[in-house]
C-alpha cells in the first residue's frame, strides 16, 4: 500500500517533470519563464487552445495532438492578383488591406479561394508556455500572435503549418509585435502564405529564436520555383534578437529581412539550399553573423542594403571588447559571399546576455537537431 502510493506519487512527479519547458533560453531572452510552474493544461479542441492561449492566467499549455483550424472559419472567394504570373508554381496574392490595388495595379486579377482561419493567428497572452509533447504538437491552418503588450512567452516543440500557402497574405506562422521576453525554440514552420516569423514595426524587445526549422518548400512561391520567398521579417523599432542553431531551408528571399532598429545576433545557424538571397539588410539593421554555414545558397546577402553587418570569414578579435570573446568565422559551401566588416554597432552588445558560439563546422549538425519532435 505504502510503496504503491510512493510509486504513484513518483509517477506523478515524473509526468510533471515531462510537462515542462526543456532547457532555458540563451542570449537576449535569457530569464524568460513563460507559464513557469503553473499546472499544465492539455487542450482537447481548437476552442480550448484559443482560450488557454488568450486568457490572462499564467499557463503551461501542452499540445498532445493536432489542432486543425482549416475550415473552422469557413472559406472565402475573392479577387486577388498575380504579380508573378499565373503559372501553377506561382503564388498569387490576396487583396488584403488593398495590397493588390495599391501596390500591384498592373498585375493580372485572379480569383482566390482561401481558408479564413489562416489569415489571423491566435492571440497569446502574457506568461504562457506552449509546448508540444513528443512529435504530437501540430497546429494546422492558424498561426500565433504575441502582440499588444503580451510578455514572457515560450513556444517550444510545436509544428505550425498549412496557412494558405498558395496565397501571399494567406497567413503568418509566428507574429511578434509590441512584446518582450519571447523564446521560440524547436519549432517547425512550413507551408505558410506569408512570413514564417515576423517581428512587426513596434518593439519586440528581447527575443531568442533557437533550434527552429524554417522549411521553405512549397508548391507555390513568389519566385515560381518551389522556394518560398517570405522567410523571416525583423523590422521592430527596438528589437534584440538572438538567432541560434536554426535550420533555414529552401528559401528564395528574405530569410531574414532586417530593418527598423534591430540588433540581430545570428549564431551557429545552417542556411541550406536557397535560389535567392538570405539576408536583406535595410537601414536600422545591426547584424552580427558568426559560426554559421551557408550551403548551396546563391546569395547570402542581397546587394545594396543600408544595414550594418559584421560577418567574418575566420575567427575575429573585433568582437572581444563588447562580447567578451572572439567571434567565430562562417563557412561556405557552393554559396555566394557574406562578408561584413562594420564594427560600429558591436558596442550594443555590451552588458547584454550574449549567446555562446562554436566553430561553424558544428552548425552543420543543426540539420539533425532543429525543429519540433527532436526533444
Ligand atoms: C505575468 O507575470 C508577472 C510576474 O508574475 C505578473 O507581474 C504579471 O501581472 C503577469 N501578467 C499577466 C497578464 O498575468
Amino acid at each position: 500500500m505504502r510503496s504503491s502510493a510512493l510509486l504513484s506519487s513518483a509517477l506523478v512527479a515524473l509526468a510533471q517533470t515531462a510537462a515542462a519547458v526543456t532547457g532555458a533560453a540563451e542570449g537576449f531572452a535569457k530569464g524568460v519563464t513563460g507559464g513557469g510552474s503553473a499546472t499544465p493544461v492539455y487542450p482537447k479542441t481548437t476552442a480550448e487552445l484559443v482560450s488557454y492561449l488568450g486568457d490572462s492566467q499564467a499557463r503551461v499549455i501542452m499540445l498532445d495532438r493536432t489542432f486543425d483550424f482549416t475550415g473552422s472559419e469557413g472559406t472565402a472567394t475573392a479577387t486577388g492578383c498575380a504579380p508573378w504570373g499565373t503559372g501553377s508554381a506561382c503564388q498569387t496574392a490576396l487583396n488584403k488591406d488593398s495590397w493588390c490595388t495599391n501596390y500591384q495595379p498592373n498585375a493580372p486579377k485572379v480569383s482566390v479561394k482561401y481558408d479564413k482561419a489562416g489569415i489571423l493567428g491566435m492571440t497569446v497572452g502574457s506568461n504562457k508556455s506552449l509546448i508540444g509533447v513528443g512529435s504530437k504538437g501540430v497546429i494546422k491552418g492558424k498561426g500565433i500572435r504575441i502582440v499588444s503588450g503580451a510578455k514572457n512567452v515560450i513556444v517550444q516543440n510545436v509544428h505550425i503549418t498549412n496557412l494558405n500557402p498558395q496565397y501571399v497574405w494567406g497567413g503568418d506562422a509566428i507574429t511578434l509585435d509590441n512584446t518582450d521576453l519571447v523564446w521560440i525554440d524547436h519549432v517547425t514552420t512550413s507551408l505558410v502564405g506569408r512570413q514564417h516569423i515576423v517581428l512587426g514595426n513596434s518593439a519586440s524587445g528581447r527575443v531568442t529564436i533557437s533550434n527552429n526549422k524554417f522549411d521553405g518548400q512549397s508548391s507555390w512561391s513568389a519566385t515560381c520555383n518551389g522556394y518560398h520567398y517570405w522567410g523571416m521579417y525583423f523590422t521592430g523599432s527596438n528589437d534584440m534578437i538572438t538567432f541560434k542553431n536554426n535550420y533555414i531551408y529552401h528559401f528564395s528571399g528574405r530569410s531574414p529581412k532586417v530593418a527598423g532598429n534591430t540588433l540581430l545576433h545570428a549564431v551557429n545557424n545552417y542556411w541550406h539550399d536557397s535560389k535567392g538571397h538570405s539576408f536583406e539588410l535595410d537601414a536600422g539593421a545591426k547584424v552580427l553573423v558568426e559560426g554559421s554555414v551557408f550551403q548551396n545558397v546563391e546569395t547570402p546577402l542581397e546587394a545594396g542594403g543600408a544595414g550594418k553587418l559584421f560577418a567574418s570569414g575566420g575567427a575575429s578579435t573585433a568582437c572581444s571588447q563588447y562580447l567578451g570573446r572572439s567571434c567565430q568565422g562562417n563557412g561556405f559551401g557552393s554559396s555566394g559571399a557574406l562578408a561584413g566588416s562594420d564594427t560600429s554597432f558591436l558596442s550594443y552588445f555590451a552588458g547584454k546576455n550574449i549567446a555562446a558560439a562554436t566553430d561553424y563546422n558544428t552548425a552543420k549538425n543543426v540539420v539533425n537537431t532543429a525543429g519540433f519532435g527532436k526533444i
